[in-house]
């Protein structure tokens, strides 16, 4: 299995000091290869349950393994760094880095790793290409449209090649042609043997089979 979830509670300090539980003891497993769709409303917890994958928060009770590691039970260190080696996630407010150019925030998580592959400036370069970025590969992130920085937080993943994808929202700030590239490098990875978790009201999406659908405002997976 790639990703199991164990009776996973989250909840958040509302503003008036009251506990707000946003996810309660859910169970689910997920094989290599795979697509989970989550399901709901704003606010009933896609990103939350994205952030407890990619080991960016914690539960408060149950657990989180993925790849076989239990990154819930994991320091702040190395949770980052089991995240940088092996989950992409593209983050639905895209996360860029605003001091570095848009072909470096393409090769940054690698780059901090110390993973750099061979030729990654021309592999970043394809990837940009792929994802309909060439020609604005020097650029910072505050000069692109928000549809390009999405792109771009798109390609970060991708130069990745990671076991498992967190997508949140990946085309919401795209028209259907860029979102149907979007679709198509998302479905490469999966035939590529990625496991992926998706949150998109997009219905680009549809031909992405799931495996499961999970609906965060009743728990429920289908
Ligand atoms: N850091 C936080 N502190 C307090 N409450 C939070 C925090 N992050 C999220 N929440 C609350 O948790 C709930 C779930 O938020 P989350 O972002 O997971 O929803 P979502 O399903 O991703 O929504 P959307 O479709 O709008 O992206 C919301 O009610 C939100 O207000
Ligand atoms: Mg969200």
């Amino acid at each position: 299995m790639d990703i199991i979830l164990k009776n996973v509670s989250r909840s958040y300090q509302g503003y008036d000091g009251s506990k707000v539980e946003v996810i309660k003891d859910l169970s689910i497993e997920m094989k290599k290869g795979s697509v989970l769709r989550l399901k709901g409303p704003s606010g009933s917890g896609k990103t939350t349950l994205m952030n407890m994958i990619s080991g960016l928060i914690l539960p408060d009770s149950g657990s989180v393994t993925v790849n076989g590691v239990e990154i819930s039970g994991l320091h702040e260190s190395a949770r980052d760094s089991f995240r940088a080696g092996n989950i992409g996630y593209i983050f639905q407010t895209f996360n860029l880095l605003s001091p570095f150019s848009v072909i470096e925030n393409v090769y940054a998580p690698l780059a901090f790793a110390g993973k750099l592959p061979e030729n990654y400036r021309q592999k970043a370069l394809d990837i940009l290409n792929e994802v309909g970025l060439t020609g604005l590969e020097n650029r910072r992130p505050y000069h692109l449209s928000v549809g390009q920085r999405q792109r771009v937080s798109v390609a970060r993943v991708l130069f990745l090649k990671p076991a498992v994808i967190l997508a949140d929202e990946p085309t919401a700030s795209l028209d259907a042609v860029s979102a149907k590239t979007v679709y198509d490098s998302i479905s490469k990875c999966r035939d590529n043997g990625s496991t992926i978790v998706l949150a998109s009201h997009d219905t680009t999406f549809d031909g992405l089979t799931a495996d499961a659908v999970l609906d965060l405002e009743t728990g429920r997976v289908s």
